[in-house]
């Protein structure tokens, strides 16, 4: 039977440097208790951000790996197979998020799908909500050089009817989106059935988030 992976402790390869999956100084704070959203921070990210952007960048000109969204910008698709021990590193935090969120082993948990999103100028992505798993995980790479000073140039936003933190003055009535900050290192985790979007974006450079959703493994 093969060892588990004790993610405080795990650590993976990254050219030369050995980083843990889940390090001790890895800020989880809670954006809102209903639903139950999170966010934590990472602090190594000068340690694998540069090559992950590079590898991310070079694969979006592969037609066998993009999707190109015609709103909403290029979609590259599954982290696990872009072959990089960077790759690799920031796909188990994803996972190493959920499995924390939901009291599990990594072991017991399987991303039905992730990508990364790679916006350019006026690239916004429509309200919608993912089918057949838990929970989202968003990761941000690189905000871009946001241009608006309105705070919701390229933002990622929650707008569900179902979410208390939406309907602060009636129950039901969407008046409040939940909009987290993103700093470069930040990985937010939701509940997938939420309607969510992201803002326009109007930025020179691109913008890159990575996205993952999960669920549990048969039988775990
Ligand atoms: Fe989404």
């Amino acid at each position: 039977m093969s060892k588990k992976i004790d993610i405080h402790k795990h650590k993976i390869n990254v050219r030369g440097k050995n980083l843990y999956i889940w390090p001790s100084d890895t800020d989880v704070v809670e954006i809102t208790d209903s639903p139950m959203t999170y966010t934590a921070l990472f602090t190594d990210i000068e340690k694998y951000h540069d090559k992950l952007k590079e590898r991310i960048l070079e694969l979006e000109k592969l037609e066998e790996h993009t999707h190109r969204v015609r709103i909403g910008g290029n979609k590259v698709r599954y982290v696990h197979e872009w072959e990089t021990a960077e790759a690799k590193l920031i796909d188990m935090r994803a996972a190493a998020f959920f499995c924390q969120a939901v009291g599990k082993d990594i072991e017991d948990v399987v991303a039905t799908t992730s990508w990364a999103s790679v916006s350019r100028k006026h690239d916004y992505l429509a309200a919608h909500s993912h089918t057949d798993c838990i929970a989202s995980v968003v990761y941000m790479l690189e905000p871009g050089n946001t241009k608006n000073d309105n705070g919701l140039d390229g933002r990622f936003a929650i707008i569900d009817p179902r979410a208390p933190g939406c309907c602060t003055v009636e129950e039901g009535r969407v008046t409040s989106q939940i909009s987290p900050s993103m700093d470069p290192g930040s990985m937010i985790i939701f509940p997938s059935e939420l309607v969510h979007h992201v803002h326009p974006y109007t930025g020179d450079e691109p913008r890159i988030t990575i996205a993952w959703n999960f669920k549990l493994r048969e039988g775990a």
